[in-house]
Order: C-alpha cells, then structure tokens, then sequence
C-alpha cells in the first residue's frame, strides 16, 4: 500500500522525492523502496513525522499500537496523520497520541498500484487546504469518495476487500474456460475484458443492474440457465453474508 500511494504521488508531481520520507522495520525493504523511488529514508517511524506535514501510516492494525507509541511524541496539532488500517478510528489514534491532530481515515485499494484505484476517504479535525494535498494523493491513483467516518467499517467490504471476491469469481470463470478446452491466456483475455466492460455498462449506460442482467437474458436462453443455477446456490446472499463478515473483522479490529 505504501508503495502504491508513493507512486502516485511522484506519478502526479504533487511532490519530489526529495520530499517523501519512507521507514518501515524491514531494512532491505526499507532500502528498496528508497532507491527504487528515489526518495528518503528515516531511521525510525518518529523521523518520518519529525520530517513531515504529512504522515501515512501504511503498517497492518495490528502494529498500529506500536508505532503510534514510538511517533506519540512528535505529533502535533498542526501534523496530519492519515490512517489506511482497516478499523482503526481517529477517536482510537488520537487517545494513543494524547492529541486531537488532523486526521484522514482512508480505505484504499490495491488497484491504485495501477492508477486505478478506488478510495474512501473520511475527514477529522483538519483545514480544507491539507484535505485537498490528502484527496489529491489519492484522486491521482484513481477514483475517490469522502464519507462520513461512521461508514469507514463498512465501506472496507465494497472497496478494500472487494477485489479478492472478484478475483475468485474471475479464477471460477477462467477455470471453467480451461476445463472446456479453452487456452488459458484466451479465457483471462475474455473474463477481464468482460469485468472492465460489465463495470462500464453499469456506470455509463443509466440502467440498473437488474434492467442489465434481463438485457443479457433471452427468453429460455443459456444465461437465465446460469442465472437459476446461482440463485439455487444463494449466490446473491452469499455476497451479502461475505461483505458483512469482513465488517464485523473491522469492528472486531476496532475493539
Ligand atoms: N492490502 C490491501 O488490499 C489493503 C487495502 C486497504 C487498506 N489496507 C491497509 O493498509 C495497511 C497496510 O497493508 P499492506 O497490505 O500494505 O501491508 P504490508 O504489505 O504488510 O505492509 C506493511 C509494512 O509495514 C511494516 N511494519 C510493521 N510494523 C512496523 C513498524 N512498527 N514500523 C514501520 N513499519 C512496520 C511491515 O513489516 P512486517 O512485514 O515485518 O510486519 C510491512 O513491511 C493495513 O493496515 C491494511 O489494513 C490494505
């Protein structure tokens, strides 16, 4: 993650190098990423905040207690955190810190490697000015939406988490695809231009997904065969159940 918002920045000019300041526990990474970026390295995390406006914390929620503790006391009202952990509130950063500082509470996705993101953002305590620098970090890497911190949980199985379910229903297809006879690299070519194509029908034709999934299904056709066969196996409630269990993660890694 670290590394894709990097390079959106860079990509977008919004800053040099010389002003990204990057530490992470692994020195060989720590390395990499520094002379593959051409930007700078800290010798710890509270170099990073003492040397920046700006501060992402891109480390797992599980190391988040840590490394809030080791950065506490470089924090100040004027230094933005920007958290991308699932679960973690500014209400849990701010009680760890001991201030209210300006906070972004991002959930972004691994799409934004390509440019292509999806990315909510939610605001705390922080002038329009260093928002703008924070949205624009991430509207650079792809799509962005600002919502209300309360659906900051939530929001982790639509955009998060929500690639890997299309990754196993794209693996289901291509699967299949093999197993007929059809060359491997055919079927990949034919499911990814069926999920860009399908995303863009649902964005830009002003119809709904249920006006969409009748378009395709012809009276006692094939794709109302398919259509029955997954409403037999729940698969629309399955979706459901499936993102609201990645909620409840979120909340759990709240507590
Ligand atoms: N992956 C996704 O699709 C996705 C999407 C949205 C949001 N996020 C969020 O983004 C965050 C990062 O995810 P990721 O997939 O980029 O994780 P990651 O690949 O594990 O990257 C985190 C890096 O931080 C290092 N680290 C651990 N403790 C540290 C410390 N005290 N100080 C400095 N560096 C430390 C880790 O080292 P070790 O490997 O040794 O622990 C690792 O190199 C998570 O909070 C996740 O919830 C991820």
């Amino acid at each position: 993650m670290a590394t894709a918002i990097i390079g959106g920045i860079l990509k977008s000019g919004s800053a040099d190098g010389e002003h990204i300041t990057v530490y992470d526990v692994m020195a060989d990474k720590l390395d990499l990423m520094a002379r593959e970026k051409g930007i700078q390295k800290a010798a710890d995390a509270a170099g990073v905040v003492r040397s920046s406006d700006i501060t992402v914390l891109a480390v797992k929620p599980q190391n988040y207690a840590e490394v809030l503790e080791s950065i506490k006391d470089e924090v100040s009202g004027n230094k933005v955190i920007v958290t991308i952990a699932a679960g973690i509130s500014t209400d849990y950063i701010a009680g760890a810190v001991g201030k209210d500082c300006p906070m972004v509470r991002v959930m972004p996705n691994t799409p934004l490697l390509l440019g292509k993101g999806a990315t909510a953002l939610s605001r705390h305590n922080i002038s329009d000015e260093d928002f703008s620098f924070v949205y624009d970090m991430f509207a650079n890497g792809g799509e962005v939406s600002v919502l209300d911190e309360s659906k900051m949980n939530s929001v982790i199985a639509v955009n998060g988490s929500s690639p890997a379910y299309v990754y196993l229903f794209a693996k289901a297809m291509i699967d299949y695809a093999v197993k007929e006879g059809i060359a491997a690299g055919e079927a990949m070519k034919l499911v990814c231009a069926t999920l860009r194509g399908s995303a863009d029908m649902l964005e830009k034709s002003g119809d709904t997904p249920e006006v969409l999934i009748k378009k395709v299904s012809s009276p006692g056709g094939t794709t109302l065969k398919a259509l029955e066969k997954l409403d037999e196996k729940d698969f629309y409630n399955a979706v459901i159940e499936a993102m609201d269990a990645c909620t409840k993660r979120a909340e759990e890694l709240s507590k």
